[in-house]
């Protein structure tokens, strides 16, 4: 009995670990057929430079970059989403300067299952956040891009806001299938020789360990509004993370920056998991979902 295979809206995975967008490539060592999905790296229609170097940052317990979402643009995807087709589910990852441009890359996309639209990427002044922090401009393109797919379309939200639930409640309405919650948090790092910031793009995401409780927080808040599925991520590192995330009312998790660290992690988390349902006796993973809100 398969105690980790989960449905997120419409997405049947085998299990509810998922590998994050921007932290692999398609042509690296990853073993990515241990992952339900994997969500690939963000793009655009006609691709995109990214920021000046240094990019990402070792910090205390996490890391900070500033990669800008560089990539080749959405044919150049399709091209190795051909290669990798059929080893595990594929989700894209999506962005865009204007409204239309996330309906007309979903509208290209060839051979995934899924779509992550992404609002929320702090590295980038043009797109992203600027719609991520609307609840107006993230229904507008939820249901824009819905009506173009016909595979599940996640929106990935902003922990930078004050209105997370406002804007949560847009991409149900608008009719997303499942919330991701949520991308890296605005944050800067400064050389105290020179006096100037670190990073080359100036401020960066904050991702890594050091966020999780201001995640799982959020997970918690939003666990008490929406009725979707809501896909948990940020600062996973263990087995014991991904428990929390979902007694906190997460239905699946996507783990990022613990990659860097230890490219087994997957592997470990997923026998880890299912150690745990064996030795407490559960019968499936989602049998203690949003148990914290329990009385
Ligand atoms: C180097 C790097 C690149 C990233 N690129 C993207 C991206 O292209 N699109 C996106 O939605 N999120 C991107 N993210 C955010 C991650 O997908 C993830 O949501 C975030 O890092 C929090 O998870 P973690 O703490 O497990 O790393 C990136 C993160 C890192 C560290």
């Amino acid at each position: 009995m398969n105690k980790l295979n989960v449905n997120i809206g419409g997405l049947e995975l085998k299990n509810p670990l998922l590998l994050a967008s921007g932290v692999w490539d398609t042509d690296s060592s990853v073993e990515i057929e241990v992952y339900g999905a994997v969500i690939l790296k963000g793009v655009n229609l006609n691709g995109r430079k990214g920021n000046p170097p240094p990019r990402i940052y070792d910090i205390q317990c996490g890391v900070i970059n500033s990669i800008g979402l560089e990539n080749g643009g959405v044919d150049e995807l399709n091209r190795k989403i051909e290669k990798i087709k059929g080893r595990t589910k594929l989700i894209a990852n999506i962005f865009g300067s204007t409204v239309e441009e996330y309906k007309d890359v979903a509208e290209r996309l060839k051979g995934i299952d899924g779509i992550e639209i992404n609002v929320s990427c702090p590295n980038v002044k043009d797109s992203g956040i600027a719609f991520g922090r609307s609840p107006e401009y993230v229904e507008k393109i939820a249901a824009l891009v819905k009506k173009v797919s016909n595979v599940p379309v996640f929106v990935k939200l902003t922990p930078d806001t004050d209105r997370l639930e406002d804007i949560a409640l847009a991409a149900e309405k608008a009719g997303a299938d499942a919330v991701v919650c949520a991308n890296t948090y605005t944050g800067i790092v400064i050389d105290i020789n020179t006096g100037k910031p670190i990073l080359g793009g100036i401020t960066g995401g904050v991702s890594g360990p050091c966020i999780k409780p201001l995640t799982v927080y959020r997970v918690w808040k939003l666990r008490r509004v929406l009725k979707i599925p809501i896909i948990a991520s940020g600062g996973i590192a263990s087995w014991q993370d991904v428990i929390e995330y979902i007694m906190a009312g997460a239905d699946a998790v996507e783990i990022g920056s613990i990659i860097f660290r230890n490219l087994d992690a997957g592997t470990e988390i997923i026998s880890g998991l299912n150690k745990y349902l064996e030795e407490k006796n559960i019968h499936h993973i989602l049998d203690i979902r949003g148990g914290v809100h329990d009385g």
